[in-house]
């Protein structure tokens, strides 16, 4: 069964202070104003991963940050760019529960001493900024605010600041760069944001989805949590599924749910009654799924193991009977038109990429084409500041591996 744990929850689905307040709300705030020091090793017992794609402890972020003994600001960026295909979770999570995400931002401010909040919102994300910048207003009204700076003995400021929009400017360290109002080309580390990120700052990038969790693991305690998990695995995660199946959507399972039970008990199976060919997963920067692979539990460690990843939680659905080829084509462009020109193999690289996949796609390649775009593949690994190159090179090998008789059906001359 859904368990909404985070979306569509009666006690979470509002708008209003009052509402929220009088529901489940404030209560993790007040135990994270009593007892600031208890959070981290809350948040550490709890095992809350970084929901934004990579998986990354929670804590550890949160505890380099809380142990920088620089004075003045530190900043918080709640990471709400979204613009991975096939992710919407973050969209929902601020239009559906704002003040859920915004007690679970002052409640990661107070573990790890920071004061400057930045909701960095994706510009088309329109209504859920709407949504949130009433909400912020809400709180600006309460006395939590005072509260809360009093506690941090500075001065608490949230602002949203539209990101620029791209996919890469989600990269944590690109956010950093647009929040001082520079392109966001990534930058590389070290240092970490952690010690030096916006103006030289202790910096946490969090995600949405990371953040909306938090109010929740202190009011219900870090045990509830991970009793919400499937095997190893704490907590829940909403999955995104698109494509071909019979209801697409957001759906908030326990994490470790089953590609199977995702795809064929929730999403209601892939549509027209076909079989499963492939599945995107993480956005499509990670390695393709496919029906072999239904039992394997969608989370972020048993994914890795089977050399794969949860990536953002985004699955995007191909049935049996549609081409591959032209998904990783329309990927790869994806990731060449996001490419920021920093690192020459990633421009140069993802754009090649493309333009020969969009080549065997259509029927226009030969064996040469091919060759190339193989090489490829082994040259750009690692070549790039940030993993986008990465992303792209994990989708075309993946696809190379699992429909070499795709791409052989679609050379001009044959394989010998
Ligand atoms: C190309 C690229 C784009 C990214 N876009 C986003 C994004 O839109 N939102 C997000 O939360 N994380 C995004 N990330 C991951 C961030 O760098 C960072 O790991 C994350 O915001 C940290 O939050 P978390 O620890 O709560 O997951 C992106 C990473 C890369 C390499
Ligand atoms: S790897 Fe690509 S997207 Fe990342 S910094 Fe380099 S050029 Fe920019």
């Amino acid at each position: 069964m859904p368990l909404n744990q985070l979306l569509r929850h009666p006690d979470n689905c509002c708008a209003n202070l009052d509402a929220w307040l009088n529901g489940v709300g404030g209560k993790a705030l007040a135990i994270a104003l009593n007892d600031p020091a208890t959070l981290i090793p809350t948040i550490k017992a709890a095992g809350l991963r970084g929901l934004g794609g990579s998986g990354f402890p929670a804590y550890r972020k949160w505890q380099m940050v809380a142990a920088q003994h620089q004075f003045g600001k530190r900043y918080l960026i709640c990471n709400g760019n979204e613009d991975e295909p096939g992710t919407f979770k973050d969209r929902l999570l601020l239009e559906e529960s704002p003040h859920q995400v915004i007690e679970g931002a002052l409640i990661t401010a107070l573990a790890t001493h920071i004061n400057h909040i930045i909701f960095y919102i994706n510009p088309h994300l329109k209504r859920a900024t709407e949504i949130l910048s009433n909400a912020i207003a809400q709180w600006q009204q309460s006395d939590y605010l005072q509260q809360i700076s009093k506690a941090l003995v500075k001065e608490l400021v949230l602002k949203i600041i539209p990101s620029p929009g791209h996919y890469i400017a989600g990269e944590e360290t690109a956010a950093i760069e647009a929040v001082e109002g520079n392109f966001p080309f990534p930058r590389g580390k070290p240092p970490y944001p952690a010690v030096a990120g916006v103006h030289g700052k202790p910096t946490l990038v969090n995600n949405i989805e990371t953040l909306a969790n938090v109010s929740h693991i202190v009011r219900n305690g870090a045990a509830w949590f991970q009793s919400l998990g499937n095997g190893g695995c704490s907590g829940t995660k909403i999955y995104c599924v698109s494509g071909d199946v019979s209801t697409s959507g957001a759906y908030e399972l326990p994490m470790g749910t089953s590609l199977k039970s995702l795809i064929f008990q929730h999403a209601g199976g892939i549509s027209d009654n076909r079989k499963l060919k492939a599945v995107f997963t993480g956005g499509p920067s990670n390695s393709i799924l496919t029906a072999d692979e239904l039992s394997l539990a969608l989370d972020f460690d048993s994914l890795k193991q089977h050399n794969a990843a949860l990536g953002t939680g985004a699955m995007i659905v191909v049935a049996e009977g549609n081409p591959v080829i032209p998904h990783i084509a329309k990927y790869l462009d994806f990731f060449a038109a996001a490419s920021c020109g920093q690192c020459p193999p990633c421009t140069s690289g993802t754009r090649e990429m493309a333009q020969l996949t969009r080549k065997i796609a259509v029927g226009n390649a030969n064996k040469h084409d091919f060759d190339s775009l193989c090489s490829l593949s082994e040259l750009l690994p690692s070549s790039g500041r940030c993993h986008l190159v990465d992303g792209a090179v994990t989708l075309l090998k993946s696809s190379l591996e699992h429909f070499p008789k795709e791409y052989q059906a679609l050379i001009n001359k044959p394989f010998s």
